[in-house]
C-alpha cells in the first residue's frame, strides 16, 4: 500500500474561519456533536498547593466532546484552579485524571506537549507573547502547527477582524488595552480549532456587547465539534447559550445546577 505524500493528501481545515463560522450560528447544523467517549474524566481529584489545605476536593466527572459547559462559582472558589488541572499546567494532589482516553498524571512530561496542542487556552491573564505583535500573537498555533507563512495571512486576518482588531494587527500587547488583548488571547485560542477550548473569564475585559459577539465564536466553534469550557462569575453570560451546561464550584466542591455531570448531560431548563 503506498501512502500518499503530505502535499497529496486534502487539506485538513486547519483554521477557524469566521465567515463559515457565522453561517453556522443559528443555522441548521445539528446543535452537538455529542458522542458517547468521554472527553475528560476526573476521578476524585483533590489539589492542594504546596502544605496549604485542598483547594479543590473530590472532582467527579466526565465531559463529553462536543458539549459547552460554564464554570461558575464565587472568587476564590476554585475556577482557576480546576481549569489549571484542565490544561494540564498543574498535577493534583490525588485522584485520577484522564485526557482523550490517556491518564495524564502518570504521563511521561516529554509527552504532554502533544496533549496541550489539542487544547485551545484563554488564560485570565492573557498570556500574550510581548515581544510579538497581535497578529504574531494569533498566528503562533498555526506557526506550531507547520502551517506555511503564505497560508497564514487570511484566516489570522479573518480572525483579528472577527475580534475587532484589524487595526492593531501590528501593535504589541504592552500597547493594547486590556479588552483588546483579550480578544487577542481569545484569537490565538480559537484560530487552530483545537480539540477543547478552556477559557478564563473570557469576557471579564470586554464590554457586554462584545462578550456576547466572543460567545458567538465559542458557539461557532463548539458546533464545529470543539468542547469548550468557560469559567466566569457572569450570570448572564449563562443565559446567553441556552445548550450549554452549567458546573457550579462551591468551596472547591462541584455542584451541579443543570445535569451537567449527570450521564448522559441534560441541562434542566430552569435550573440556573
Ligand atoms: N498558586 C497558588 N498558591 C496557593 N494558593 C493558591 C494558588 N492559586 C490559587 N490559590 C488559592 O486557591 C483558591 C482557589 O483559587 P482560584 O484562583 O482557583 O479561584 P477562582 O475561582 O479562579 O477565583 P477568581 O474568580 O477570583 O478568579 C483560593 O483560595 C486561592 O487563594
Ligand atoms: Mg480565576
Amino acid at each position: 500500500m503506498r501512502i500518499a505524500r503530505r502535499d497529496e493528501r486534502p487539506k485538513r481545515p486547519d483554521a477557524i474561519k469566521p465567515g463559515a463560522v457565522l453561517a453556522h450560528v443559528g443555522g441548521c447544523l445539528p446543535i452537538m456533536n455529542r458522542s458517547q467517549n468521554a472527553i475528560v474524566q476526573f476521578d476524585n481529584v483533590g489539589l492542594r498547593y504546596g502544605t496549604g489545605k485542598e483547594v479543590l476536593g473530590d472532582l467527579s466527572f466526565t465531559l463529553y466532546p462536543g458539549s459547552f459547559y460554564f464554570l461558575t462559582g464565587a472568587s476564590g472558589a476554585g475556577k482557576t484552579s480546576l481549569l489549571r488541572l484542565l490544561y494540564l499546567a498543574q498535577r493534583p494532589s490525588r485522584g485520577m485524571i484522564r485526557m482523550f482516553g490517556t491518564d495524564v498524571i502518570t504521563l511521561p512530561r516529554a509527552r504532554l506537549p502533544s496533549f496541550r496542542r489539542r487544547l485551545g487556552v484563554v488564560f485570565q491573564d492573557f498570556r500574550l507573547v510581548g515581544h510579538l505583535s497581535a497578529f504574531d500573537n494569533v498566528a503562533l498555533p498555526l506557526r506550531v502547527a507547520g502551517v506555511a507563512d503564505e497560508d497564514l495571512q487570511k484566516p489570522v486576518s479573518e480572525m483579528l477582524d472577527w475580534v475587532g482588531l484589524t487595526d492593531r494587527a501590528d501593535a504589541r500587547p504592552a500597547t493594547l488595552s486590556g479588552g483588546e488583548q483579550q480578544r487577542v488571547a481569545i484569537a490565538r485560542a480559537v484560530i487552530g480549532r483545537p480539540d477543547m477550548l478552556i477559557a478564563d473569564e473570557p469576557t471579564g475585559n470586554v464590554d457586554p456587547e462584545m462578550a456576547v459577539k466572543l460567545l458567538r465564536l465559542f458557539e461557532a466553534l463548539n458546533r464545529l465539534g470543539t468542547t469548550v469550557v468557560v469559567a466566569t462569575h457572569d450570570l448572564h453570560l449563562l443565559k446567553k447559550v441556552p445548550e450549554s451546561l452549567i458546573m457550579r464550584l462551591d468551596k472547591g466542591r462541584l455542584t451541579d445546577p443543570t445535569g451537567a455531570l449527570r450521564y448522559p448531560p441534560r441541562r434542566d431548563v430552569g435550573a440556573v
